[in-house]
């Protein structure tokens, strides 16, 4: 889908969205519009329940006295109340409905009257909540009827700033891009995304000025991510270990913030292997991975002034003969020894190694890395909120800001040193799960802090909100591409020179 500002205009053909605030006051294009229909959208309203209201849309079809093929009438709520959210739904919900007429054009007229957000802020949000609720991963779809497809190839997003809109939506839009490039990494299927061709994406970063290298195999042993190898020594796919590096902060000494990915582009669980109904999921248990990918294309696209670091952990764990075995004890780079009880409680153990090399390595700032670690998460916290675990008040409270502005919400765990007993082993320096089924995510992060040292440190816990099952506005079920934008903003606001903690 092409997306444009231009100013407002009522004469192109395709579908043409109005907008009527609550007590269906209508915006001054609105009215424009119901005089050139002679009082289309007055009858509208009186015969039906849209009142303006913040989610509704009405559609009044082929309206005599305009060329549009209908018109889309949209609720702003109450003005005073729109926010960055709002107009993202707004913009998803908008191009859902067109997509579904088989209108090729959707202009979209964007008043805000009486609203704290600026017009062209108005025109990027709608514009970027468009685009991110009309993706769809259909790369595998080849008998699909033309009717059944979304048929809006333009977008024009209209106001009285153009040029704003345009200024205000470029750095956003690559965002955009980042999130969408996660979705598609966590979509794929474990056949085509493992190891070694998740990291030839990577690579493609490249040209986006990132810095990329790949830790093959022989390298992984010559460095001693044994913890690491453990998990991948079962599978025929090599493991990878990527790097991208991204320096964008104008004093090039500055410490970089790191980010790093679980990623296990298939889980089967191993030796403790998976029940096999819904075993197809684990095709996304490289999702901590996709994101560290879309985050560092996001910051590297916008051209972030910051120095950043992303790391993925990168195998494939299944069962067979040379496969790890429970019961089996692993040294890990750091040089603790691990008892693996449980197969399956493999993503602890490729971020251990990838933890330890990235905070000697590159001595960062501030850590964060992103899991689908646990299942218990999504019993503590369903599908709304991310698990955020973490040693530092200062950085918890950061990310939880971020999340509060973008909508990509973290809720913080606690970590008390009255969980470890649960993790000691009796042959090894510690083991790789808890007691029975209780605290699993708890235990899980603690697990992870053994390999951490004083830095500053957040571990997040995705495995509720990798995926989508049930779709809003602005993400479709399926790959979510969650925590892109809530990391790019906490870079934003706290990491990048200009930015609220750093003058
Ligand atoms: N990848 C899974 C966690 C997971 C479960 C992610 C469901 C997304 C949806 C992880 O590797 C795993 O298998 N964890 C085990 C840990 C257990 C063996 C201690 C779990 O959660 O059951
Ligand atoms: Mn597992
Ligand atoms: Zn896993």
């Amino acid at each position: 889908m092409k997306i444009e500002f231009a100013g407002v205009g009522t004469s192109r053909s395709g579908s043409l969205a109005v907008s009527v605030s609550e007590g269906a006051r209508l915006s001054a294009t609105a009215k424009k519009v119901d005089k050139l229909t002679k009082g289309a959208i007055t009858r509208a309203l009186k015969a039906s329940r849209f009142e303006g209201k913040k989610d509704q849309v009405e559609e009044i079809l082929a309206p005599d006295g305009l060329a549009a093929n209908r018109i889309l009438l949209f609720g702003l709520g109450d003005p005073k109340e729109l926010n960055e959210a709002t107009l993202e739904n707004i913009g998803g919900r908008l191009v859902d409905r067109a997509n579904k007429t088989g209108d090729t054009t959707l202009s979209v007229a964007v008043d805000a009257e009486g609203s704290k957000v600026s017009v062209a802020d108005a025109c990027a949000s709608i514009a970027f909540g468009a685009r991110l609720g009309s993706y769809r991963f259909d790369r595998y779809r080849t008998t699909e009827k033309k009717d059944a497809k979304p048929s809006v190839r333009s977008l024009i997003v209209m106001s009285g700033d153009a040029k704003g809109a345009q200024r205000v939506f470029l750095p956003r839009n690559r965002v955009g891009d980042g999130v969408i490039l996660t979705r598609d990494l966590v979509s794929e299927p474990g056949n085509v995304l493992y190891p070694e061709t998740f990291a030839k994406q990577a690579r493609q970063l490249a040209k986006l000025g990132l810095k990329i290298e790949v830790l093959e195999e022989k390298r992984l042993q010559q460095i001693g991510m044994r913890a690491l190898l453990g998990v991948a020594q079962g599978s025929a796919k090599n493991a990878r270990v990527v790097i991208m590096r991204w320096n964008g902060a104008p004093g090039s000494k500055e410490k970089p913030i790191a980010f790093v990915g679980k990623g296990v582009t298939f889980d089967s669980g191993g030796i403790s292997i998976k029940p096999s109904a819904g075993m197809e999921e684990m095709k996304w248990d490289m999702g901590g991975a996709g994101t560290v990918v879309g985050l560092m294309a996001a910051l590297a696209g916008r051209k972030a002034r910051v120095n950043a670091i992303g790391a993925v952990g990168l195998v494939e764990n299944m069962p067979s003969s040379t496969a790890q075995r429970p019961g089996d004890v692993v040294m890990a780079l750091s040089g603790k020894s691990i008892e693996v009880i449980n197969t399956d409680a493999e993503g602890r153990l490729v971020l251990a190694d990838v933890l330890w090399y990235v905070q000697n390595r590159f001595k960062p700032s501030a850590m964060i890395d992103l899991a689908t670690l646990t299942g218990a998460i999504i019993v503590a916290l369903g599908h709304s909120y991310a698990g955020m675990f973490s040693n530092n008040d200062e950085l918890s409270q950061r990310i939880t800001s971020a999340g509060e502005a973008t909508g990509e919400r973290v809720w913080r765990m606690p970590m008390h040193e009255s969980y470890e007993p649960d993790i000691k082993s009796a042959i090894a320096d510690i083991k790789n799960v808890g007691a029975g089924r209780s605290a699993g995510s708890i235990t899980a992060a603690l697990f992870l802090q053994h390999f951490v040292n004083d830095v500053p440190w957040a571990h997040l816990d995705i495995a509720g909100m990798a995926w989508c099952y049930k779709a809003s506005p602005t993400v479709p079920k399926g790959g979510s591409g969650y925590g892109v934008r809530l990391l790019d903003r906490l870079v934003a606001d706290y990491y990048e020179s200009g930015s609220r903690s750093k003058k």
